[in-house]
């Protein structure tokens, strides 16, 4: 069994740097620690708004792993991952007409309705297209979950619609023709780590199924009631509890799956499954001081992980960082910057590092989650870095670090000489 250390090494060794490196085992391991903690009745499903790659989804797909996605190319990695579409719940505030039609035509379970325009705008394609459309009503309820740092709903958000508004109006949206309400979805909020905010949530939320269907006399095939379970970042943080989330998830579901047997419960998740199997390495550059402080330049930063250097906290505390390739007895406290003209880019304050030399790859963990694809990946023109995939003792490159030419091939040379003058 190799150690998350010559993992990374070898990934970097045989890749470079900057670099997001995943650990497969921990990974799928990671995946049936979740599972394992819901009963059969409940139906994992990841979300790639929090990682994409294709090569990832797919072993999660081939661990039973269901796919939510936010776009119209995140629906393409699901299904070239071997999602089916029965497996597929599209959801996101702003859902572009292409995006829409492919989702019907493809037929997926559910197409997560975020306002009343959308709900009429699907009816109009689902007219179109010929077919009964499946979607679920998203809530944002009156309810806001307990210990997340980023609420999605029980505060104003463009995100689903006001729980007293659709509730009150839900018989005029079981009207709407051409579609079918299957149920509803909430999402809450994310990185929580106490079990039993995400237990009362999801009671909430099963409950506001319960109320709805009861007063609509409607029978629902589905409820999804989000997730949002977290990973720690920082040492005052612990680990959700996942003996306690079981053992109060398990009866909780159940006794809803006995009352209603024929609703499919999903649950969404994304940090807690890829969050800690993912690794940020990068080398360093140059070290220099100044102006008292020691600072170690690497050649990946805020650039590639903007996470980590704490956008959208508002207070900046470092992720976990290692140096991996210095076998010093002394440490030091460092600064350590990426390679931008901004001296904002900087993914460790005060960091407390084993005596680091040029050359050395650090190592920041917890990364897999939000990493490349909430950064800003062109700032400077540096690219997005690679990612490599170490599964099995066999280390897979599972997306090319940027090239001056991949970028650049992406930019329009205009011919001057050849614009037409409009008058
Ligand atoms: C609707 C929805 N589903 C799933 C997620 C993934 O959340 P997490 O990474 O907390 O599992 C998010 C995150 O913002 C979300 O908004």
């Amino acid at each position: 069994m190799q150690t998350h250390k010559s993992k990374i090494l070898k990934a970097v060794e045989a890749h470079g740097t900057p670099s997001y490196v995943y650990d497969g085992e921990q990974l799928v391991h990671n995946y049936h620690n979740l599972v394992n903690a819901l009963p059969d009745c409940v139906d994992v499903f990841y979300a790639l708004k929090v990682n994409p790659n294709v090569s990832l989804v797919k072993l999660l797909r081939s661990e039973g792993a269901c796919t939510e996605v936010c776009s119209v190319t995140e629906m393409e990695i699901a299904l070239k991952a071997g999602s089916t579409p029965q497996d597929i719940v599209y959801l996101g505030p702003c859902k572009k007409d292409y995006e829409l039609k492919r989702a019907i035509e493809l037929g997926v379970f559910a197409i997560v309705i975020e306002s009343e325009t959308e709900l009429y705008r699907v009816s109009k394609f689902a007219e179109a297209a010929g077919k009964v459309v499946e979607v679920a009503i998203r809530i944002n309820p009156d309810f806001s979950a307990k210990g997340s740092p980023w609420k999605m709903g029980g505060r104003p958000t463009q995100f689903g619609i006001d729980e007293k508004h659709a509730v009150k109006n839900f018989g005029s949206y079981l009207k709407v023709p051409h579609v079918h309400i299957k149920g509803i979805h909430v999402y809450n909020g994310t990185n929580i780590l106490d079990a039993q905010s995400v237990y009362e949530n999801s009671k909430y939320i099963l409950g506001l199924y319960e109320q709805i269907s009861e007063k609509y006399q409607v029978t629902f095939s589905m409820v999804d009631v989000g997730g949002g379970m977290g990973i720690p970042y920082f040492p005052n943080q612990v680990a959700l509890d996942i003996d306690e989330f079981r053992s109060l998830m398990v009866p909780l579901f159940s006794d809803f799956h006995k009352k209603y047997p024929n609703t499919r419960i999903i649950m969404e998740s994304g940090r807690f499954i890829i969050g800690t199997a993912g690794y940020f390495g990068v080398t360093v550059n140059n070290i220099k001081v100044n102006h008292g402080k020691t600072f170690v330049v690497t050649d990946g930063g805020t650039n590639c992980h903007s996470a980590s250097a704490g956008a959208g906290r508002v207070v900046k505390r470092n992720f976990p960082m290692e140096n991996i390739s210095s076998d010093s007895e002394k440490t030091k406290e460092y600064q350590v910057a990426g390679p931008l003209c901004s001296p904002d880019d900087i993914i460790g304050r005060n960091m407390m590092l084993k005596e680091t030399r040029e050359g050395d790859v650090l190592v920041i963990s917890g990364s897999g989650a939000y990493g490349p694809s909430s950064s800003p990946g062109l700032f400077h023109s540096h690219g997005f870095p690679a990612e490599v995939l170490v599964y099995q003792d066999k280390v897979h490159l599972i997306r090319k670090r940027d090239t001056s030419a991949s970028i650049i091939s992406q930019q329009v040379e205009v011919d001057f000489s050849k614009e037409v003058v409009l008058q």
